[in-house]
This record gives structure tokens, sequence and C-alpha cells, in this order.
């Protein structure tokens, strides 16, 4: 069985009092039960984490690189946070390793301000999902496995 790896970027672990109405009343803990049974119903294994620091964000899709290559990692779903608007870090590591990425957004951040408009991922990704809510995340892993049964 191989593993999804969903990595949230920062800020991410205050969902459920940040902001909700943009991104809804769900904790990082519902997203993460929410996240188990999708990756259950569609035969992968979950790895589901958080960070507020840009370093071990690279670090870990550097992992997530070596283990793909190993043939155990399906891909990277990645909510990048602020960070997608930012870090030319992120979009180096995702092109340095070759890993698949599924570009993910809680919001529909392009009916929101400008500067969320552009993202450093995006052309390193294999697709995009943004404006779903939270349920974005079970969509992507539904995605992700159509993709990895394709080959
Ligand atoms: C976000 C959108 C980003 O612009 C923002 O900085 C976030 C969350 C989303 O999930 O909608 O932290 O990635």
């Amino acid at each position: 069985m191989k593993t999804a790896l969903i990595l949230n970027g920062p800020n991410l672990n205050l969902l459920g009092t940040r902001e909700p109405a943009v991104y809804g009343s769900a904790t990082l803990a519902d997203v993460e039960k929410l996240c188990a049974q999708a990756c259950a119903e569609h035969g992968l294994a979950l790895d589901f984490r958080q960070s507020n620091h840009e370093g071990e964000l690279v670090g870990w899709i550097h992992e997530a690189g070596r283990a793909q290559a190993a043939g155990t990692l399906a891909g990277l779903i990645f909510n990048a946070g602020a960070y997608t608007h930012t870090s030319v870090a992120l979009h180096d590591a995702v092109k340095g390793t070759g890993v698949t990425l599924i570009e993910l957004h809680i919001s529909n951040v392009f009916a929101r301000e400008a500067f969320r408009h552009h993202s450093f991922l995006s052309p390193a990704a294999r697709a995009v999902m943004c404006g779903f809510g939270v349920q974005g995340y079970a969509l992507a892993i539904a995605g992700l496995a159509q993709m990895t049964a394709a080959g």
C-alpha cells in the first residue's frame, strides 16, 4: 500500500478558530480524520503533518522525494498556507525532488486579496485544488489515488 503525504504549512494548526468565515470551523485534527477516512476508502496509507517552519517543510519534501523514488509514496498533497505566495525554496524542493505535488487551498485564493493570486508552487504542481473547503482534502486524495492507479 502506498502512502499519501499531506503537509500543512503555517497557521493551519489554527484551523477551527482562525477566520472561520474563510476556513470553516473544522480543526486540523478534524481534517486529519477526514483524510484518514478518504485514504482508507482509496487504499492509501496516510502521513499527515503540519509545520510553521519553511525549512522543516523543505526537509519533508526531500524525504517525500526519496520515498516516491523508492516506490512507497503515491505523492504529496500540500497546503503550504502563506508560503505558497512567497517561497522559492518550496518550489525548488518540489522541482529538485521530482515529487508528485497536488497543491491545495481550503479557500478560493483567486476570489481573495491580489497577493494570494500568485503561487510559487503551481508551476511545479501536477494539479491544483482550491475553494472546496476542507472537503478539498478528500477530493485531492481521490485524485491522487486515481493518478496512482493510472500510473
Ligand atoms: C490557504 C490560502 C493562503 O492564501 C493562506 O495564506 C493560508 C491558507 C488556504 O488553505 O486557503 O494560510 O492556503
